[in-house]
């Protein structure tokens, strides 16, 4: 089968689009990675091209050993995947190392995968192990209400988490472990991947400061519909305090403890605190 033609190739286009038409992805920003499954690749194996050489990852992924993932290429316009997938996204390989990628389809002229690949690939080894095997999508995206907040909220896991919650009474059933927060890195390295990484431990969702948010998620429609959900969250959040600074009224501690109950998620007490 042509990589073009395989179903998930056609979603994470799909999601690439979405996510552009949200208006999340100016010029380059933002990437998004699918660790494949076994079958897929077996679909696709024909036109992969496995003669290229390793080039280093830059951190070391040895659970990944072996995997390959479809991410979109560094420097590459989320606008331009769905106009050009062959010139935007590849697919890569992990070698037994688990230090080194080589590209087997894609970037036909020429590149590279995604600046965050150490960011992406050590969320996928904590998810893959986490959730065995079940999640395998990262995706990173500069959500526009998101980093606004992250100059007026503390950068506090509690504080984030507990006011997207109260913004839509959905949030708490779609994120119920909540979101982890951190402080402003610079991009593109090892030390920002082992920082997120650490949080993608406790959450499907992590942001960062006055730069973007990362989704971890089993499948394309989950993972977008999970960020979107948050960014959603944090629109509401931007508007009620552009016309009042103090909310009036809101959802209470022990509604969501209610909530919890009948929509049977756990909540943790540590975000329930008064206020
Ligand atoms: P890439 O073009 O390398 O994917 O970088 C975009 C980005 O959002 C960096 O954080
Ligand atoms: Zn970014």
């Amino acid at each position: 089968m042509k990589v073009l033609d395989a179903s998930f190739v056609k979603k994470f286009i799909q999601m690439c689009n979405d996510g552009w038409e949200q208006g999340w992805h100016e010029r380059n920003g933002g990437n998004l990675s699918y660790r494949i499954k076994n079958e897929e690749i077996d679909e696709v194996k024909e036109q992969l091209d496995l003669s290229g050489e390793w080039k280093e990852i830059g951190t070391t992924v040895l659970k990944l050993a072996g995997e390959y993932f479809l991410v979109t290429g560094s420097g590459k316009f989320f606008r331009n995947v769905i106009l050009d997938p062959e010139d935007s996204i590849c697919i890569i390989k992990i070698d037994e190392t688990g230090s080194k990628y080589k590209i087997c389809w894609g970037l036909v002229n020429g590149g590279r995968p995604t600046s965050e690949l150490p960011s992406h690939l050590m969320n996928h080894e904590v998810k893959k192990e986490l959730t065995g095997g079940k999640h395998r999508v990262i995706y990173h995206a500069h959500t526009t209400n998101v980093i606004a907040l992250t100059f007026v909220l503390p950068l506090k896991d509690e504080v984030f988490t507990r006011e997207l919650w109260e913004m839509a009474t959905e949030c708490p059933v779609v994120f119920p472990d909540g979101i982890g927060v951190i402080g402003w890195m610079v991009p593109g390295g090892r030390d920002i991947a082992v920082a997120t990484s650490e949080m993608m431990k406790k959450y499907d969702v992590v942001i960062w400061a006055h730069h973007g948010i990362f989704g971890s998620g089993e499948d394309f429609d989950t993972t977008f519909g999970l960020v979107h959900t948050v960014e959603k969250s944090a629109e509401i959040y931007v508007k009620v305090m552009s016309m009042a600074p103090k909310k009036l009224q809101t959802i209470k501690p022990d509604e969501f403890r209610n909530l919890a109950a009948d929509f049977h998620v756990a909540l943790p007490e540590r975000f329930l605190y008064e206020k």
